[in-house]
């Protein structure tokens, strides 16, 4: 190989693997997929707080379907929500960690967007050093949103709304062979510094979401 060919070749490379490396700003999601998923009961049965996770990415039809889950939006003319919420205050956003970065979901145009470049999932591992699940979900309440009510109020609230939208994930998971646990255990204050966010708004609850280890379907 000459010179120049080694040359063109090396930078195309180079071009290549940043372009993988480089975050997106906005990763739009598939449409939900209405038809997949067991049956109501046979979900109930299967539903169970993981104790291990796979480290394998997940599919984007399986991110999509994941969020839209949790709290998409199921009745477009109105604008309403998967999960019900006090008020239709709409209160729960969800971030969504994963290698490339942090990203929040936004439900009306069913994508992800960029709010943190870089890897932060070990703020919510226990042990820094055991490898972190593909996904996790961090359900945050923004308690603004609620038009009335004393705020001791709108903290039961906010958590309420984040425990419907939890347990959405769960269904989902139990019915698609994920694995996943609610925790409201983390690092609060690393968080808000992270994800810069406002007074009102509180973090509750957190997922891991993985494929289950040794799958075979
Ligand atoms: C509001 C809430 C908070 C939780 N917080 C944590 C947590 O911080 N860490 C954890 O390992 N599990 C947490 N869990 C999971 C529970 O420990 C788990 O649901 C319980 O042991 C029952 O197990 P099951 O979900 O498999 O039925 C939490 C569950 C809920 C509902």
């Amino acid at each position: 190989m000459n010179k120049i060919a080694h040359y063109v070749s090396f930078s195309v490379l180079f071009l290549l693997t940043s372009t993988m490396l480089k975050s997106q700003q906005t990763i739009q999601l598939t449409p939900p997929d209405l038809i997949r998923g067991l049956p109501a009961m046979k979900t109930l049965s299967l539903r169970a707080s993981a104790t291990e996770f796979d480290t394998t990415m997940l599919s984007l039809k399986d991110i999509s379907d994941l969020l839209w889950a949790a709290n998409g939006i199921n009745r477009p003319t109105s604008g309403k929500r998967t999960a019900p919420s006090a008020m239709n205050a709409q209160d729960i956003d969800i971030y969504s960690f994963m290698k490339s970065g942090v990203y929040l979901y936004d439900a009306g145009k069913h994508a992800l967007q960029l709010v943190v470049t870089g890897d932060h999932r070990r703020l919510f591992q226990r042990d820094e050093k055991s490898p972190a699940p593909p996904v996790i979900l961090l359900l945050v309440s923004d308690v603004s949103r609620f038009r009335a009510g004393e705020d001791s109020l709108k903290m039961i609230w906010g958590a309420m709304d984040a425990g419907i939208v939890s347990e959405n994930i769960s269904m989902f998971c139990a019915s698609e062979n994920l694995a996943t646990r609610p925790r409201a255990s983390m690092n609060q204050k690393k968080l808000r510094e992270l994800l810069n966010l406002k007074d009102s708004q509180y973090p509750m609850l957190n997922h891991p979401v993985s494929y289950k280890k040794n799958r075979t379907n």
